[in-house]
């Protein structure tokens, strides 16, 4: 009988660490822990006043000096992942959420017949797209032009709108030369 102590202390043990662990277990079924999602209280002006104001004061870099060595292919790629969700490319393409950008580079904004343009856009329906204007309204359209239906966040990689604006340029009959 003595020669059975010492393993019946080591089966206490282990029986007790294992009820000691199934109980935990346990106890997380039953309860759900849940972890917040938001912190639930926000302090009011605790965010840096820098990272607020900064997009303001940023200067969206000019995409003229980029395009001689843009890649229109790069272009299309990056348009069919950040665009076509909204854009079609090709002649006589329907709107979708937007127009049809078939030429759009030397075309007069907000020009695709019948499409249902903001007030703001419509507002400079007598100017062609420049590709310093398109430049600035792909890197952060409602800051270009407020007001727009362009509910797109901005492509900030000015090589990016480099390769986009060039593949633009190769579906715009009427594009001038950059
Ligand atoms: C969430 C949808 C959406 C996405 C994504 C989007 N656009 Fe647009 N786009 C629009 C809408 C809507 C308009 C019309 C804006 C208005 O009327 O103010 C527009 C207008 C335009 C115009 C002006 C066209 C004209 O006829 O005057 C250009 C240029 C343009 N988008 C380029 C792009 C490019 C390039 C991308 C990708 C980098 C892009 N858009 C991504 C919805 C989108």
């Amino acid at each position: 009988m003595d020669s059975l102590g010492p393993t019946k202390i080591y089966a206490a043990i282990l029986t007790a660490g294992v009820v000691f662990g199934l109980s935990g277990l346990v106890g997380r079924l039953l309860v759900h822990p849940h972890k917040l999602d938001h912190p639930v209280l926000v302090i009011a002006g605790a965010s840096a006043p820098a990272t607020t104001a900064a997009p303001a004061a940023v200067a969206i870099e000019p995409v003229t000096p980029l395009l001689a060595a843009a890649n229109a292919q790069t272009g299309q790629q990056l348009a069919a992942r950040q665009c076509a969700s909204c854009h079609t490319f090709t002649e006589g393409g329907r709107a979708g959420v937007g127009p049809n950008l078939h030429g759009v580079v030397g075309r007069n904004h907000a020009s695709m017949p019948g499409f249902n343009y903001s007030p703001s856009l419509r507002a400079k329906a007598a100017e062609p797209w420049s590709y310093e204007e398109i430049n600035a309204f792909i890197a952060a359209p409602a800051r270009t032009i407020p007001g727009t239906r362009m509910a797109y966040a901005g492509l900030a990689n000015p090589q990016q709108r480099a390769d986009v604006i060039a593949y633009l340029r190769s579906i715009s009959p009427s594009a001038p030369a950059p």
